[in-house]
């Protein structure tokens, strides 16, 4: 039997995609020793193998066929319009993607007024603002931190994720807009799907009933 790959993405949503898992009987007890530094781990009896990367990356190296599986949020699948197939939503990391700004930027959307737009999610701002909303706008791509940008005068808006609103709240800006909500997903690559479909769809299956 062929190795299943699965690319995880680093952080909080690779730890409740493992406790899933776990729930499920898969299980890498590998990957629990917190002084490794072996970079994929692997469970022998059921075939699997596991891997962390960075959540930009997962559509990547599923669309190659480095991973077969990849568990990554809904933000990143659309920005990075990779060729894979998604599959279920896990449900969890359950956010939405927003026009952020001061109360006062309301107007500019609504006059749609050449703004600047801060965003680590160009392609999602451009498709909104573009395609959506027929607003010509500058899209400033950034790195994190993106709520300092109205503050500071960057720009008048942003567009980014908003999950408990506190960020927001202690920063006086407020959402102007919901573009779209968003979650984790699994996602296969094409390939794989088909040459491993049993596997994959009992997978899917299960833990689509887990999850109900
Ligand atoms: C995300 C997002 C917001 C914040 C929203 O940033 O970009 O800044 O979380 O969460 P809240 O609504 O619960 O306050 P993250 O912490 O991932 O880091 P980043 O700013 O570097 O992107």
């Amino acid at each position: 039997m062929k190795y299943l790959t699965f690319a995880l993405t680093k952080g909080r949503l690779a730890q409740k995609t493992l406790a899933l898992f776990e729930q499920q009987g898969i299980t890498c007890e590998e990957m629990k020793d917190p002084n490794s530094r072996k970079l994929v781990f692997t469970n022998e009896t059921l075939k699997l193998k596991f891997f962390l990367a960075k959540g930009p990356d997962v559509p990547t190296y599923v669309e190659y066929g480095a991973a077969d599986i990849g568990v990554v949020g809904k933000d990143t699948i659309i920005e990075e319009r990779r060729k894979v197939h998604e599959v279920l939503d896990l449900k969890f990391g359950a956010c939405k993607m927003c026009i952020c700004g001061k109360e006062e930027a309301k107007e500019f959307l609504q006059k749609r007024e050449l703004i600047r737009v801060a965003t680590k999610y160009p392609n999602i701002a451009k498709d909104y603002f573009y395609n959506k909303k027929h607003q010509t706008v500058e899209i400033i791509k950034m790195n994190g931190s993106i709520e300092l940008a109205p503050i500071v005068g960057l720009s008048e808006v942003i567009v980014d994720i908003v999950e408990t609103g506190s960020t927001l709240k202690e920063n006086n800006l407020v959402v102007l807009e919901e573009i779209a909500p968003l979650s984790a997903r699994m996602i296969v690559n094409p390939v794989s799907m088909r040459i491993e479909n049993e596997r994959i769809k009992k997978l899917v299956y299960d833990l689509r009933k887990l999850l109900a």
